[in-house]
């Protein structure tokens, strides 16, 4: 082998033009193989780009016996001269002088061998599925929206808070919480009265993954101003859809001084910043998922950046949804919460746009919500969107005291004394909101299953990779 640096397929396909007539070094994997007895044709991908690399051996410089470990999957170093393609399909292509080969893939064993595996198929075969192009073009997309999140708020001024995943308090008071312990399930310590006895454990009490970093979140806003957090949640609802994980990551900014219309302001802000700036930065992969799976895909797209999200009250929606004389499975009435079918319908068949729907019943939204003057509502948004349904839950926050604390009695909740502390010091009125970055991911792919759009997929009864 040569002295030459190596570039990436993305680097060589993007400056075709000028490295024409260059030797070039390139790694990576390789896709296909085929040919003829004179030539052999090789799509190489080293995970930069959606695109692959087309490497030409000439079969009077190479023997069948040096090309043989060259299949689908294995990995290999080549040497070239970057020319012109003859061929369709790309505009510059290697022609090959030296072959190393890092690791070989046999072709009896590699999973992957042919285009079209189904998702379901892939979805068995998680710790190798990166390296199919769809999965490729999900990750990077992937990628790509996590730093625009932390643009949009560095940008904005908000700090990127810490909350800890281990917690002794449950945000949204669903008990969907994972417990963490380190006492001997076998073998578990019990109070006089038969309780288990969590002095004994880890931490001095019982304690669990947290379902959302929203309460330490206000903390940092009655501090810093503006915060958001970008961590991984975690929620042991028994939910087999489409649109459920049980490890899923969430961004929860949280803002002082901001009331329900300034929160809605910056959530649909937020949401079509990302959007766009995947429209700008993953085109190819956003084409590739298209041809493949959903040709109005990058319409869709568009069409949320380019037009206003509908506001509506809760008891609006539901008058909608009781006069629309549809049948829905689940029933509709002032005081539900809504389901999937009920969001979606008010979503892509009502307004056919991005609706947030605000004001709910205060007996189906968590604690922290501030009541309205009604003393029924709660300043709750959701944002709903279509495919997804609710991509964004948030609120303004109950900021008095007294009224926290009754609702906090009512509940029956224990253990909030320091988050209480925020509204016996300094309170002031504050928002905020939580958008499932799966649900963000799975909108902007146009992928059908949420279990796709993140690399290790965690759902009841499936843990494996
Ligand atoms: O509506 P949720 O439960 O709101 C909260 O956790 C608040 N503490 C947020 C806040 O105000 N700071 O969850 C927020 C979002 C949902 O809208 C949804 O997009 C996503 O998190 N989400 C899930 N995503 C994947 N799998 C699950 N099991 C999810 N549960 C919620
Ligand atoms: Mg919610």
């Amino acid at each position: 082998m040569k002295d030459i640096k190596r570039k990436t397929v993305a680097d060589i396909l993007a400056h075709g033009a000028e490295l024409a007539g260059q030797e070039v070094d390139v790694k990576g994997w390789v896709r296909t193989r085929r040919g003829n007895k004179n030539v052999q044709f090789v799509a190489l991908n080293d995970g930069s780009t959606i695109n692959n690399l087309q490497i030409v051996f000439d079969l009077s410089k190479f023997s069948d016996e040096q090309l043989r470990p060259v299949t689908t999957g294995s990995s290999i170093h080549v040497q070239g001269l970057l020319v012109a393609s003859q061929g369709k399909g790309q505009s510059v292509e290697v022609q090959a002088d030296e072959l190393q080969i890092y690791g070989t893939a046999n072709p009896e064993e590699y999973p992957l061998q042919k285009k079209g595996h189904s998702l379901e198929f892939l979805r068995d075969k998680a710790h190798l599925r990166q390296r199919t192009n769809t999965f490729s073009a999900v990750l990077r997309i992937r990628h790509a929206l996590a730093f625009a999140i932390h643009k949009f708020f560095n940008d904005k001024g908000f700090y990127y808070f810490h909350t800890p995943l281990i917690t002794a308090s449950d945000c949204e008071g669903a008990g969907a919480q994972f417990q963490v312990t380190t006492l001997d399930l076998n073998d578990v310590p019990r109070t006089e009265d038969g309780k288990v006895d969590y002095n004994n454990d880890f931490f001095g009490r019982q304690t669990s993954l947290t379902v959302s970093g929203q309460l330490e979140g206000e903390l940092g806003a009655t501090a810093l101003g503006c915060i958001y957090t970008f961590g991984p949640t975690f929620r042991a609802e028994n939910s087999n859809t489409p649109r459920h994980l049980s490890e899923f990551w969430m961004i929860e900014p949280e803002m002082a001084f901001y009331e329900i219309e300034d929160n809605m302001d910056l959530a649909e802000e937020f949401i079509k910043y990302c959007i766009s700036y995947a429209l700008e930065h993953c085109a190819d992969d956003i084409a590739f998922l298209a041809d493949h799976f959903d040709k109005e895909l990058p319409e869709r797209l568009r069409f949320v950046v380019e037009n206003d999200f509908v506001r509506l009250p809760y008891t609006e929606g539901v008058r909608i949804l009781e006069e629309s004389g549809k049948k829905f499975e689940f029933p509709v009435y002032w005081g539900v919460d809504l389901a999937s079918e009920h969001e979606r319908f008010l979503v892509e068949e009502h307004f056919k746009k991005p609706v947030i729907l605000t004001d709910y019943p205060k007996e189906i939204k968590a604690f922290y919500m501030k009541l309205n003057d009604d003393g029924k509502t709660v300043r709750a948004m959701d944002v709903l969107f279509p495919k997804i349904g609710e991509i964004i839950g948030g609120s303004q926050r109950e900021e008095n005291l007294d009224k926290l604390q009754a609702r906090i009695d009512e509940l029956g909740l224990t253990g909030m004394e320091w988050y209480l502390d925020t509204r016996r010091f300094g309170t002031v009125p504050h928002s905020g909101f939580g958008l499932g970055f799966e649900r963000l991911v799975l909108f902007v792919t146009g992928m059908q299953n949420i279990r796709d759009v993140i690399p290790f997929p965690r759902f009841p009864k499936n843990c494996e990779f």
